[in-house]
């Protein structure tokens, strides 16, 4: 009879400032170890959307938090794109989260203690049977600091504006590449001084900087710490 191996399932953490292209390949990643994929950033925009839809002021903790209660965000596999998909209370909002409109108020929403608590709450559940891929600012540093992979990605803030205007003029969106910029460089600086759960490097992260980088480049370096994670001897 053939000996079955199996294999360790493992967390893979991959943070980094926004649109070094995180989510690619994270995806890549999950496709390839036919593990989960989460895209955690998806979540705090879908509670954008949520807070923007229903006029709720993201000072006024107290409706925040009864929206937190009420809301309810989860993830399905679109058969025919491959796409992972965000659902706001059972309703595919995939491109709506993705619009200039939430890009622009996210970081502030993400902010809030009990936004991320909730967040990071969920992101454990969904991730505590391991198996998983995980990308976003704080999931090696806070949501599994016990991830076996963890890589931290970088990347020049006018390579990356040029690959997220690409990615909206696909989707019909023209943005000045100007704005764009502007953007990222205010959400890379609230995302790394808030409080709580800032967007930092783990200390155990390695460091990928994709601004010369490939995608298939980036799913292999990744690739390779996993078989790294998987078949290191044991000291
Ligand atoms: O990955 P993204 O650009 O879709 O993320 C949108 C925003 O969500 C980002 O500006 C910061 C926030 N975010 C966060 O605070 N923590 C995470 N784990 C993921 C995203």
């Amino acid at each position: 009879m053939a000996a079955r191996v199996v294999m360790k399932q493992l967390v893979i953490a991959i943070d980094g400032y926004s649109s070094c292209g995180k989510s690619t390949t994270a995806k890549a990643v999950a496709a390839a170890l036919h593990y989960a994929y989460v895209d955690t950033g998806a979540m705090y925009r879908a509670v954008t959307l949520y807070l923007l839809e229903h006029n709720i002021s993201f000072e006024d903790l107290g409706q925040v938090e009864q929206a937190l209660h009420t809301l309810h965000i989860s993830f399905r596999r679109n058969r025919r794109t491959g796409r992972n998909e965000v659902l706001l209370d059972g309703v595919n909002r995939e491109d709506d989260i993705r619009q200039m409109v939430i890009s622009n108020s996210v970081s502030e929403v993400s902010v809030i203690p009990m936004v991320r608590h909730a967040m990071v709450a969920q992101q454990q559940r969904m991730g505590r049977k391991r198996g998983v891929v995980m990308d976003g600012r704080d999931i090696g540093t806070t949501v599994f600091p016990d991830a076996e992979v963890k890589v931290f990605m970088t990347a020049d803030v006018v390579v990356r504006a040029q690959r997220r205007q690409a990615e909206l003029a696909e989707k019909g969106e023209q943005v000045p590449l100007e704005d764009i910029i502007e953007n990222l460089r205010k959400r890379d600086h609230l995302d790394s001084t808030r409080a709580e759960s800032p967007l930092r490097r783990a200390a155990d992260a390695v460091l990928l900087d994709t601004t010369h980088l490939v995608i298939d480049e980036q799913v292999d370096f990744v690739l390779e710490r996993v078989s790294a994670a998987l078949f290191a001897p044991r000291g």
